[in-house]
This record gives C-alpha cells, sequence and structure tokens, in this order.
C-alpha cells in the first residue's frame, strides 16, 4: 500500500458521552466488528478493575475506574480505525480534554432517554472549538426513550448544533422495532440478541414492507410516516461538507447493547468522517536553529515524520516505573529506531522503545502513519505538547490549558521530606498532571493546585508517596471559579503594576497570578464573578490565559 493510501484509510476519534450513557458497550461492539475481541474483553475488564487482579495503575484499581486514556487500533471496511480512549468517570481529569486534541473526529453517544447531559456538553465545547466533526448515537433505543424530534431540537438548543438524522427509529420503548436508513430507505428490524454478544443478525427491507406493516401498530407507522415527512420538508439536508467542519452532526439511533444500529453507524461514520487533517505549525524560536520557524500548515503527506505528545502516562506498571509518552503521528512514516529531534531541547532521539499499547498489552510498534498513536517509553525529557521530527522546520503549537473547576492548596506536612517533596511537586507540574498558581494570602508552604476534576488531585498525592516518597497534606479552598483579569495599561501604575485593593469585590474574592505572572481572581462561584464584572467593567475576565 503507498503513503498516500495508508494515509487515506486512517480514521482517528474518541467517543464523548456522559457516563452510563453506553460508552464502554459501544466501544466494545466497534472491536467485535473489527474482528479484535481479545480487546473487547480488557474494555469491560478495565470497567470492573476492582474485581479483576491487574497491575494497572494502583489508584485506578482502587477507585476502579479509569484515569490514563489509550488507543484501540482496528480494521474495518478496510479503514485502519484509531479509537482513543477518554476517561468515563465524573471525576474527569484535563486528560480527557487533551486526548481531543488528537483526534480527526467524535462520536457523541447520548442516552435517548435523558438527552444532553453535562459531561457531553463540556466535551463537545472542546470538540467544537476545534472544528471536529461529531458524529451523533442516540443510545438505549430498546428502552422508552425521550421523543426523536424533541432530541434533535436538543442538540439545536443547547449545542446549537444542525442535525440530520441518517438513521431513525421505528416506534419508542415497547413499540421500538426497528430503524430506518433515511439514505437507502432501508428498514432494519430489530431483534434482541441473548447478551449482545454476537454480530446482530439484520433483517432488512422497506417501510412498505408487509412484513414490517404488521410489525408496526397503526399508531407507531403513521407516526414515523409523518416524522420522515417532517424531516425530508423541514429538517436540514445533510450536508456532508458542513459535517466535516463540525457545523452539522449526522444522527444514527441504536442500541448498543443489543448491539443493533451498529455496523449502520460505523460504516456511516467511517465513510463521512475525515481521514487525517494537516495541522499548523507554528513561528517559534527552536533550540539550535538561527531563525524562528515560518507558521505554516504541514501537509499529512509531507515525506518528513513529525508527531505531537498530547499524554504523558506515568508508572502504568509499578513494577518497572515507565513513563509513556502518547504522540499522535501528524506526517511522514514513523519507523521504530528512527532519530528525530525533540524541538523543545532541539536534542536527538532515537525512537527504540515504541508501543501499541492498551492495559497490559504491549505491542511493539515497527512503523505507523499520520493518524496513528505511539506510546514512546522512557523518554523523560519528552513533555505535554512537544513536538518530534525530522524536520526542524515543523513546532506544533502547544495544546491549549483549560478553565479549572476545582481548588486546593496542597503543603508537606513532614519537613523531614521537604526536598523530595518539592522536585516531586515540580515534576509534577511540568508534567501537566495539574495546574499551580500563586495566590495571595496562601498559607505559608502552601502552593494553590487548579484541576479540571478533583481526582487530578489524588494522582498529584499518590505519586507523591508512591514515586518521591514524599507526604502531603490538602487543604479546601473557598473557590470554584478562576479568571484571567485583562487589566488596561491605563490602569497599571509604573513599576508597582496593579493595585487590587481598588477593586470592588463580594466577601471572598481572592486575586494571584499564573507561573507567567499573568493576573487572576478566584471566585466562589459564578455570582460573585458576575457581581465583579458589573462592579468593575473595565476589567475583562478571560476563562483561558491571555496568550491562547
Ligand atoms: P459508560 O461506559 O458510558 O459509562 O456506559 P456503559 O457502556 O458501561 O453502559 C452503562 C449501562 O447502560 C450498562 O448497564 C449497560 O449495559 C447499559 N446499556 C448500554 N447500552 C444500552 C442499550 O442500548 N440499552 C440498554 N437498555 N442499556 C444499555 P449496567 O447495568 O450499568 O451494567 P451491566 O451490568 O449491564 O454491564
Amino acid at each position: 500500500m503507498s503513503p498516500a493510501q495508508e494515509i487515506a484509510r486512517r480514521r482517528t476519534f474518541a467517543i464523548i458521552s456522559h457516563p452510563d450513557a453506553g460508552k464502554t458497550t459501544l466501544t466494545e461492539k466497534f472491536l467485535l466488528y473489527g474482528n479484535a475481541l481479545h480487546l473487547a474483553g480488557s474494555v469491560t475488564a478495565r470497567k470492573n478493575q476492582r474485581a479483576t487482579a491487574s497491575d494497572w495503575m494502583e489508584l485506578e484499581k482502587q477507585r476502579g475506574i479509569s484515569i490514563s486514556s489509550t488507543v484501540l487500533q482496528f480494521d474495518f471496511a478496510g479503514c485502519a480505525v484509531n479509537l482513543l480512549d477518554t476517561p468515563g468517570h465524573k471525576d474527569f481529569s484535563e486528560d480527557t480534554y487533551r486526548v481531543l486534541t488528537a483526534v480527526d473526529a467524535a462520536l457523541m453517544v447520548i442516552d435517548a432517554a435523558k438527552g444532553v447531559e453535562t459531561q457531553t456538553r463540556k466535551l463537545f465545547e472542546v470538540c467544537r472549538r476545534r472544528g471536529v466533526p461529531i458524529f451523533t448515537f442516540m443510545n438505549k433505543c430498546d428502552r422508552p426513550t425521550r421523543n426523536a424530534l424533541d432530541l434533535l431540537d436538543e442538540l439545536e438548543s443547547v449545542l446549537g448544533l444542525q442535525s440530520s438524522p441518517v438513521i431513525w427509529p421505528l416506534g419508542n420503548g415497547p413499540t421500538f422495532k426497528g430503524v430506518i436508513d433515511r439514505r437507502t430507505k432501508e428498514v432494519h428490524l430489530f431483534e434482541r440478541v441473548p447478551g449482545g454478544k454476537f454480530q446482530a443478525p439484520v433483517n432488512v427491507t422497506s417501510l412498505e414492507d408487509p412484513a414490517v406493516r404488521d410489525k408496526l401498530d397503526d399508531y407507531t407507522y403513521n407516526e414515523v410516516k409523518e416524522q420522515l415527512e417532517m424531516l425530508d420538508g423541514a429538517g436540514h439536508p445533510f450536508d456532508l461538507d458542513a459535517v466535516r467542519r463540525g457545523k452539522q452532526t449526522p444522527v444514527y439511533f441504536g442500541s448498543a447493547v443489543n448491539n443493533f444500529g451498529i455496523e449502520l453507524l460505523l460504516n456511516g461514520f467511517l465513510q463521512d468522517s475525515v481521514p487525517p487533517a494537516p495541522r499548523t505549525s507554528v513561528s517559534v524560536s527552536v533550540p539550535g536553529m538561527a531563525q524562528p520557524t515560518t507558521a505554516r500548515e504541514v501537509p499529512v503527506d509531507d515525506p518528513k515524520f513529525s508527531a505531537f505528545v498530547f499524554k504523558i502516562q506515568a508508572n502504568m506498571d509499578p513494577k518497572h516505573r515507565d513513563r509513556i509518552a502518547f504522540c499522535r503521528v501528524c506526517s511522514g512514516k514513523f519507523e521504530r529506531d528512527m532519530v528525530v529531534t525533540h524541538q523543545r531541547t532541539g536534542k536527538s532521539v532515537r525512537l527504540s522503545s515504541s508501543h501499541k499499547l492498551f492495559g497490559q498489552e504491549r505491542e511493539t510498534v515497527d512503523v505507523a502513519w499520520p493518524g496513528d498513536v505511539i506510546g514512546l517509553v522512557g523518554h523523560d525529557a519528552f513533555g505535554i505538547g512537544d513536538t518530534l521530527t525530522t524536520d526542524r522546520s515543523i513546532v506544533y503549537d502547544a495544546i491549549p490549558r483549560f478553565p479549572s473547576e476545582v481548588f486546593t492548596y496542597i503543603s508537606n506536612p513532614n519537613t523531614g521530606d521537604a526536598k523530595k517533596y518539592r522536585a516531586g511537586l515540580e515534576q509534577l507540574l511540568q508534567e501537566g498532571v495539574v495546574q499551580s498558581f500563586s495566590a495571595k494570602n496562601a498559607p505559608a508552604g502552601a502552593t494553590l493546585l487548579a484541576a479540571v476534576g478533583p481526582l487530578q488531585f489524588e494522582v498529584v498525592q499518590w505519586r507523591l508517596q508512591s514515586e518521591y516518597g514524599a507526604e502531603s497534606r490538602l487543604t479546601p479552598t473557598p473557590w470554584t471559579v478562576l479568571r484571567w483579569l485583562q487589566i488596561p495599561d491605563s490602569m497599571q501604575t509604573p513599576n508597582k503594576g496593579f493595585d487590587f485593593t481598588r477593586l470592588i469585590v463580594a466577601t471572598g474574592v481572592s486575586f494571584g497570578s499564573d507561573k507567567f505572572d499573568h493576573p487572576i481572581g478566584l471566585f466562589p462561584n459564578e455570582w460573585t464573578m458576575r457581581y465583579f464584572t458589573e462592579k468593575n467593567p473595565e476589567i475583562k475576565l478571560l476563562e483561558l490565559p491571555p496568550e491562547q
């Protein structure tokens, strides 16, 4: 196969959903179709880790949840599919968001009885910002669901996303009898599969077929006819270009646990989603180069190899204390043992220990193409967002930080291990496990940590203890909202900066700065933040740091 063919057949995506919508079940079914059943077992095993003897990260075992994201690769219908796993627990972390910077499409799984839920909304927002194409699967159609038209309305009203159903349900709950493919007009009749273990037998026919007519009661038959007419007349016509720009979502209905509608979804998704997209290289100075790089799009078929690190995972195997850098290949061909430049340091590194991995299964990767994800073991200098390349003119943009929602002070209660504590905390902050800020009036010796989910703090404490032998203590803070402050130059006094006492603020509001000395405001809640905006209109509040 030529490099161009290898690239064209790659599909790299993640499933985004609220916990319990059916992401694990759907992943398993995909693997079933991709003949990667051995991996399907591991998906469930991971979800039930409490009960399984695996030497997956100890903290994950204790919690029985997944706090790391890995990649599953399987072949289906000629495509090489890379499914990047995102943690689904409510304690999800910044890692979840970062994974979404490495995908070319997202599959949004919604529990059709519940509609769009909070976590889906947050993850959707990250995809939307990047203009990633989003495909929607309305799951659990074997049970009573919300009205299918209302679910479409909700995509528009809550997410602001235009929808175009490709697959439409016939009936609801007890009257659910199957789905119709609006493109081919074929009806697929629903059969419950015991345990959903097998690829469901599919009975394909049309809405006019007497066998279908017999299955549907008069009410359902007429309702479906009417809904289809409404969709044809007043719905958004399917617009592939809008789908690929992330402006319209194709909607599929089905039941993951019953293996119903999965093949339709997989086929439609692979057909309409995009192969790896080119990434933008930015203009920056790099060590060892006289001139800054020039901003440009790096074509995926550029013969030079380039990749970026989107996730670092430490200690997947406590016996070996490994550190794995997950990289997304963006251009060229990866070959094991190749020598690349680590752009941030300007150093040459040989990539010899490259893996494809899932849980404890590791397979050495000899070759990878744009769209693929490889895990590189043992490169302690690699950090999140770093570029690895054989072309020194390529540097990918830093991975954005995401607004923190939880805060804590961390300190070291045991002066005996202060040195280890400081070294450990510094390393973890450098890895991007959590963010840190300096806060005015912070207790002596305490550092303010900020994260997307509280699990990130547990990871910090656990790693400080297990890797650095340092004790740590968390002290709660009263804040739930952090904003960067954009202060007009006219309000700054030369040499002294800004006088915060001039501001009118509600009780509990505090200030501080990030590691680049950008001022921040810390608010107990949204209300105190709004009050601040009203009383200090000259100061702009930003969700993300000013340089992004
Ligand atoms: P998640 O990864 O998004 O958190 O969801 P997961 O797949 O674990 O599914 C959550 C629950 O929803 C599971 O039930 C699963 O069996 C069920 N489920 C998934 N798809 C469907 C579907 O199409 N129809 C129905 N009725 N249920 C579905 P559970 O009771 O939590 O676990 P289990 O004991 O069934 O494994």
